[in-house]
């Protein structure tokens, strides 16, 4: 009978655009669920976005937006990209949706009528990034992220978390596989260790969320909520508990390693409350790094998965993501690196074996796979090979169950490589040119040999590279892949004379203008305010970006520009910042967007036009400190001078956000 299998991603919040962190999870649930398929299992693969809570009604506020538009057009982008990344979820939920709403009430109730819920008063520090109660002071920072907290004093709910520490560490103990890898183990055993505080679990202060049963003031905490989509999606709740029945408790969980205690602590105290099973496994990978940070759309160093699509394909990102980072670690993004890693692995590796042994059959046999018709011809060369392939099916194999997707690739292009360096060896090229029956036999030995192993890395790098290698699937004359029973996958199995399909290269070589092509995509999302420098005189410009985005005012390449395209210090000091404070402001007539505002330097009082009026209410900004440009040459709008700029967050399809200080400061320092 065929194994269930069941896998998730995190839901993403859908406060900002997908970038390649949530595809990085989302690719590495898709290629151990395709492979899960074609070892026969009956597979169910969940993805979807978390839509709840404070983070996300103040996103769309500042969109301009109500929750349920913003969620709706966001969340749709999320699907779009999958969509266009031909990942095969088999179901998508959303958090605001009926269904899954039924169920987190659902789940609320057997929790509440099984004792485990009580009404308290919290008076606390609650970190909004990530929605969750700190254990700090007023006025202290978050300490998960350093963001300033709120205090928070309402009358909520309380889940009895305390009297889970000791299931929790039997749970460790008893089912070690429940947390992957190790490392993230040993956190979480540490954590629950030093003991467990009961956890506030519903909000009254805000309404972004789903009811709690019997009490409607207020709503389901987020991160309750959130994790439940792994069982309302099958039905939690529902009047037909069919796919519960047949696919939970879940075999993988993925998420990112920020995200393990939601997951290892609370998920699974949760359904103990519940009397539901526990997922078998919550495997937590690292973090991608962009310019040596955590990819965040908080600190703007994003890289859109569109961008990589658009120049070199999901295969290439796919590959790339699964072969360069180390499973669990984090792992460093560069469009440098893809591109290199690119061209050696797939344009000159895979895709030159194939395109190399493909056309040696097609001229030298006509198109037929051929076969050794003399055994003097085999020599110990083709048992090695052989015999490596058979290690890289089984190792390979081995190496998927445990998630270490980089070095199972490793492996199979060990056997790519030794394949190359089999073809070079024995010259076939040159066998060919002789006509007697021994180079002959030699000839079709040594093109069977290398035929037969581009099959067995086309097989295992399937679920990696599901397009391109359909594609080289074709080009071998073996049909749809789809229909390929890659599960009993074997040495030998290729059949002489096999008619091979038209034979075409499937990965062309990338040159360095791919590297600019991506680099100058992403610049322009970026920095859309690029556009506002071009065209002044509408005003209806944009609020440039923030300076925590490299280039702040320098919007166009600076004119000193090092090679690499980076500023010295040098061209930097030239651009003065400084804090200024609001006198007046005002619309400008005639034009929407546009504010006139009166600004003190200390030194001085200038006039600057800042395109911020959908996001500002004038008389919001009088007495406030804000941080501008000071030596920006004028420039007319609207008939007015402008003197300056404002610095703000640009955010993608949102409203600006002022840059502001946390701590006092006085009016005319600069910032440098
Ligand atoms: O945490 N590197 O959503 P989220 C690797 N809604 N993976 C990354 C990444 C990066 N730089 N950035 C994001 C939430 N990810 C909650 C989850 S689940 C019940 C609720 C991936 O939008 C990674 O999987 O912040 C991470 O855990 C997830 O996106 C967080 O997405
Ligand atoms: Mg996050």
């Amino acid at each position: 009978m065929a194994k269930n299998f069941y896998i998730t991603t995190p839901i993403y919040y859908v406060n900002a655009r997908p970038h390649i962190g949530h595809a990085y999870t989302t690719i590495a649930c898709d290629t151990i669920a395709r492979r899960q398929r074609l070892l026969g299992s009956d597979t169910y693969f969940l993805t979807g976005t978390d839509e709840h809570g404070q983070k996300i009604q103040r996103a769309a506020e500042a969109a301009g937006k109500s929750p349920q538009q913003f969620t709706d057009e966001v969340s749709a982008e999320f699907r779009a990209l999958w969509d266009r990344m031909r990942i095969t979820y088999d179901d998508y939920i959303r958090t605001t949706s009926d269904r899954h709403k039924r169920g987190v009430q659902e789940l609320w109730r057997r929790i509440r009528d099984n004792g485990h819920i009580y009404k308290g008063s919290y008076t606390g520090q609650y970190c909004v990034f990530d929605e969750l109660y700190v254990d700090v002071g007023p006025g202290q920072p978050c300490s998960e992220c350093g963001r300033p907290t709120e205090t928070v004093k309402e009358e909520n709910y309380f889940f009895k978390l305390s009297a889970f520490a000791e299931p929790l560490l039997q749970l460790y103990t008893s089912q070690p596989d429940f947390i992957r890898p190790e490392t993230r183990r040993n956190e979480v055993i540490a954590f629950v260790r030093s003991g467990l505080r009961d956890l506030s679990i519903s909000r009254s202060t805000f309404s972004w969320g789903i009811p709690v049963p019997d009490d409607p003031k207020h709503v389901v905490y987020v991160w309750l909520d959130a994790l439940a989509n792994y069982i309302t999606a099958l039905g939690y709740g529902s009047d037909d508990p069919s796919k519960f029945k047949n696919f939970w408790p879940a075999d993988v969980h993925m998420i990112g390693k920020e995200i393990v205690r939601f997951h290892c602590v609370y998920w699974p105290a949760f359904l103990m409350a519940a009397g539901l099973p526990l997922p078998k496994s919550i495997v937590a990978h690292g973090w991608l790094l962009f310019e040596e940070s955590k990819m965040s759309k908080s600190r703007g160093n994003i890289v859109r998965t569109e961008t990589i699509l658009d120049v070199l394909g999901a295969d290439a990102l796919r590959y790339f993501l699964l072969r360069e980072v180390v499973f669990g670690q984090d792992g460093s993004f560069s469009f440098d690196a893809l591109v290199q890693r690119y061209n050696s692995d797939l344009a000159n590796g895979l895709g030159n074996l194939a395109s190399r042994t493909l056309a040696m059959i097609t001229r030298y046999f006509k198109g037929e796979v051929p076969y050794p018709s003399n055994a003097a011809a085999h020599t110990g060369e083709e048992d090695l090979i052989a015999a490596l392939a058979k290690h890289t099916i089984n190792e390979f194999h081995e190496l998927f169950e445990q998630h270490q997707f980089s070095r199972a690739l490793e492996l199979a292009w060990a056997l790519v490589a030794a394949v190359d360096k089999y073809i070079v060896e024995n010259e076939p090229w040159a066998l060919a040119e002789k006509h007697d029956e021994h180079s002959r036999s030699r000839l079709a030995t040594v093109l069977y040999t290398s035929a037969e192993a581009l099959r067995i890395v086309t097989a295992l790098a399937h679920p990696v590279m599901p397009e391109a290698t359909a594609r080289i699937w074709i080009q071998l004359g073996l049909g749809e892949i789809a229909n390929a029973s890659l599960a009993d996958l074997r040495w030998g199995q290729l059949k002489l004379g096999t008619k091979l399909g038209k034979v075409e290269p499937v990965f062309p070589r990338a040159d360095k203008s791919a590297i600019e092509r991506m680099q100058m995509i992403e610049d322009q999302q970026r920095n859309p305010a690029g556009a506002t420098e071009a065209q002044p005189a509408t005003g209806t410009q944009a609020p440039p970006p923030s300076a925590s985005q490299g280039s702040a005012p320098l919007n166009k390449p600076a004119p000193a520009a090092t090679p690499d395209g980076k500023i010295t210090i040098d061209d930097f000091s030239k651009v003065e910042l400084r804090v200024a404070q609001v006198k007046v402001a005002e619309k400008v007539k005639g034009a929407d967007k546009l504010l006139r505002l009166e600004v003190d330097l200390g030194t001085e009082t200038r006039q600057i036009l800042a395109g911020i009026a959908e996001a500002y209410a004038p008389e919001t900004l009088v007495g406030r400190k804000i941080v501008i440009v000071a030596n920006l040459a004028p420039r007319k709008m609207r008939g007015l001078e402008s003197n300056g700029m404002l610095l703000a967050a640009s955010l993608e399809g949102g409203k600006p956000v002022l840059a502001a200080f946390l701590e006092e400061v006085p009016v005319g320092a600069r910032l440098k």
